[in-house]
């Protein structure tokens, strides 16, 4: 038996005892009426943490920027620009097209998960009927495929006030936008102010088993609502759900910091192996998340150096590389690309787990390196 540290995600977390408390103990009514009072309280607690005029208890990331897709794109022929390494475009099955007869035009994101608003502003189209309606922009903070990085503020104001000028509306998802403000150390009203709609996930870093909001005016929401029910998402007693997301917002998202500060010790540790093969950028780690870049020239690919850590070597229970019961220790992350893979840290994962994951980590590393030498 070995033991596992799962680090492939901030998804694997189960709900905490107080969420378990509230999800059995809250007051329930029909959603779809709009009578649980559960989910309505939590819909106000999200609206006004985000300043926005309402919001929508949905049950996942991907439905919220799909509702939202939906909504502001709801014209035939219409077109949403959004970075070629998002969520949306990359991981959300092209839903946009699938489902809602949307172009999704993609901009190149650059490391840092902005895009060129010269390059956005050149792309939005005129009223040449051969075109497409140029009907949203959509950004991610924080953004997953580039690491867990933070936009910069200035960065969004602007693209809000090119947005404006267009009258082309900005929608976030914000899968992670309380990692963003705890690493901003900004309330999240001030991070979207610019934005028309924003969408935030409660299963993610902050731990709750199901659920995301959709955040916006009145009118969008009252939108988003009509949508929801036609893609199956109306849910009936709800607040079983959503006393959980309540707790997460009240009791995990102020932690969140810790789980920031161990992914930085995590990407540290790495940095300073100083090995050909490895390397981690250390001064853009911003939130939960480190990304660790295998060497072009290396013969390694993320499949094999991922297979390595799933693995006990005789040697390392033999020698130090174990727990102190002993056990071999594995890690799972897991791997955007040949050569990247991506460690998320989370709530479950307590100085310990972090010790043992950059224990076996320095050992798998270590021998990779060496017996894998990157080609001339
Ligand atoms: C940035 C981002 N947006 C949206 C989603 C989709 O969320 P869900 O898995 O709840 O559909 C994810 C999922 O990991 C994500 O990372």
């Amino acid at each position: 038996m070995a033991y596992i540290v799962d680090l492939r995600s901030d998804t694997v977390t189960k709900p905490t005892e107080s969420m378990k408390h509230a999800m059995v103990n809250s007051a329930l009514g029909d959603d779809v009426y709009k009578e649980d009072p559960t989910v309505n309280a939590l819909e106000s607690k999200v609206a006004n943490l985000l300043g926005k005029q309402a919001a929508l208890f949905v049950p996942s990331g991907t439905m919220a920027n799909l509702i939202a897709i939906m909504v502001h794109c709801n014209k035939r022929g219409s077109e949403a620009i959004v970075g070629n390494c998002s969520h949306i475009y990359k991981y959300e099955q092209g839903g946009a097209a699938h489902v809602a007869g949307v172009l999704l035009s993609t901009i190149q994101n650059k490391p840092d998960g902005t895009f060129d608003l010269k390059e956005l502003e050149s792309r939005i189209r005129g009223t040449d009927i051969h075109e497409p309606i140029t009907s949203l922009v959509a950004i991610e903070n924080t953004h997953n495929y580039c690491g867990g990085k933070v936009l910069p503020l200035e960065w969004i104001d602007n693209l809000s006030e090119l947005c404006k000028k267009h009258s082309i509306p900005l929608h976030m998802d914000g899968a992670r936008l309380l990692n963003a403000s705890t690493y901003l150390e900004l309330p999240p009203d001030r991070i979207v102010k610019g934005c028309d709609s924003v969408s935030l996930c409660f299963s993610k870093s902050l731990s709750a088993p199901v659920g995301s909001a959709l955040v916006g005016s009145y009118h969008f929401i009252q939108q988003a609502r009509r949508v929801r029910k036609m893609l199956g998402g109306g849910m009936r007693q709800a607040g079983v759900l959503a006393a959980a997301c309540a707790v997460a917002l009240d009791e995990v998202a102020p932690a969140l910091a810790l789980d920031h500060r161990r992914a930085k010790v995590m990407a540290e540790v790495i940095h300073g192996l100083f090995l050909k093969s490895f390397s981690v950028d250390v001064a853009s780690q911003h939130t939960n998340m480190v990304l660790v870049r295998i060497a072009e020239r290396s013969p390694l690919s993320s499949d094999q150096v991922l297979q390595r850590l799933a693995q006990v070597s005789l040697a390392e229970t033999q020698g130090d590389c174990k727990t102190t019961n002993d056990e071999g220790v594995i890690v799972k992350a897991i791997g955007f690309n040949e050569k990247t893979i991506r460690i998320t840290l989370h709530r479950e994962i307590q100085d310990e787990d972090l010790w043992l994951a950059i224990m076996k980590i320095t050992y798998v590393f270590k021998e990779l390196d060496a017996a894998h030498p990157i080609k001339s």
